[in-house]
């Protein structure tokens, strides 16, 4: 018996990082799951990896801000497997070093556009089919930049943000429909998206000194998408059964520090 066994996970942004082991923990626990990415390879790579593992997975290559082309995804999952029961948005980009005074308004846009509207958007496409079934869960990966900044991506930071906001207000008008709405803030995670300028800044010997030997990170490292996607299970999971509208940090103890 897995946790989310005969559920339908959606997973934006399944290539590689926290998708990735999302995906793979999801297909372990039972799910059938639909992974949603724009890279045709790394989408490849998980469905064959789910599918190794003995798992179910239907891969769909997608750019999340293609509206028309994510209704017909969502509409093809409904008509193929009658369904979803979980959405995950995930997608998401942090391009380098961006502040109000270096970046520019079309970077700002997309930025916002992937990292908070087409959150707004899957959600609006899939609700209405979990609202017909009076239940479901939608899950946001938000950041703990989303409330605390280290003061270099701004628009990352504002939709992260906005993320968090936007789960109470879908929580209160899901939550008469049975649908769960939550928010998860992962800190550090080695990720690819982790690699700054071919670097990953966990590696560096600020990071080493400052969050590690000073334990600004009190579990004293980074995390790994492994440490994060244990709590997108809990939230997609039976488990999760009266709480909504709530923000999961998952920070090693960063923010509780000063
Ligand atoms: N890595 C971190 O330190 C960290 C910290 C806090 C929060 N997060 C959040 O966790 C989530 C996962 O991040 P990650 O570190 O695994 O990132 P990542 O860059 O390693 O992976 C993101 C995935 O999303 C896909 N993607 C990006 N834009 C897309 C689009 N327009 N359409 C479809 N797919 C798209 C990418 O191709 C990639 O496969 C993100 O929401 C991120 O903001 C990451």
């Amino acid at each position: 018996m897995g946790l989310l066994d005969g559920k339908v996970c959606m997973v934006s942004g399944a290539g590689q990082g926290l998708g990735r082991a999302v995906c793979l923990e999801m297909a372990g626990e039972g799910a059938e799951v639909v992974l949603l990415e724009r890279n045709a390879a790394t989408l490849k790579a998980v469905a064959a990896e789910i599918a190794a593992a003995g798992g179910k997975a239907h891969s769909f290559e997608l750019d999340v801000t293609d509206y028309e082309r994510y209704a017909t995804v969502v509409d093809e999952t409904i008509s193929r497997l009658g369904r979803i029961d979980v959405l995950v948005n995930n997608a998401a980009i942090n391009p380098a070093t961006r502040t109000i005074l270096t970046d520019t308004l079309e970077e700002w846009r997309r930025t916002i556009a992937i990292n908070l509207e087409a959150v707004y958007m899957g959600s609006k496409l899939v609700a209405p089919h979990m609202v017909k079934l009076q239940g479901g869960r939608i899950i946001h990966i938000a950041s703990i930049q989303g409330f605390a900044s280290s003061g270099d991506c701004g628009a990352y930071n504002a939709a992260k943000g906005g993320i968090i906001a936007y789960t109470k207000s879908m929580a209160v008008e899901l939550g008469p429909y049975g649908v769960l709405v939550n928010s998860v803030a992962p800190g550090f995670m080695a990720t690819p998206m982790s690699i700054v300028n071919g670097v990953d800044e966990a590696t560096t010997p600020e990071f080493q000194e400052w969050y590690v030997a000073r334990r600004k990170i009190p579990l004293g490292r980074t995390g790994y998408p492994e440490d994060v996607s244990g709590t997108v299970i809990f939230l997609a999971s039976g488990y999760c059964r009266y709480m909504t509208g709530q923000l999961l940090v998952v920070d090693g103890g960063l923010m509780s520090t000063f």
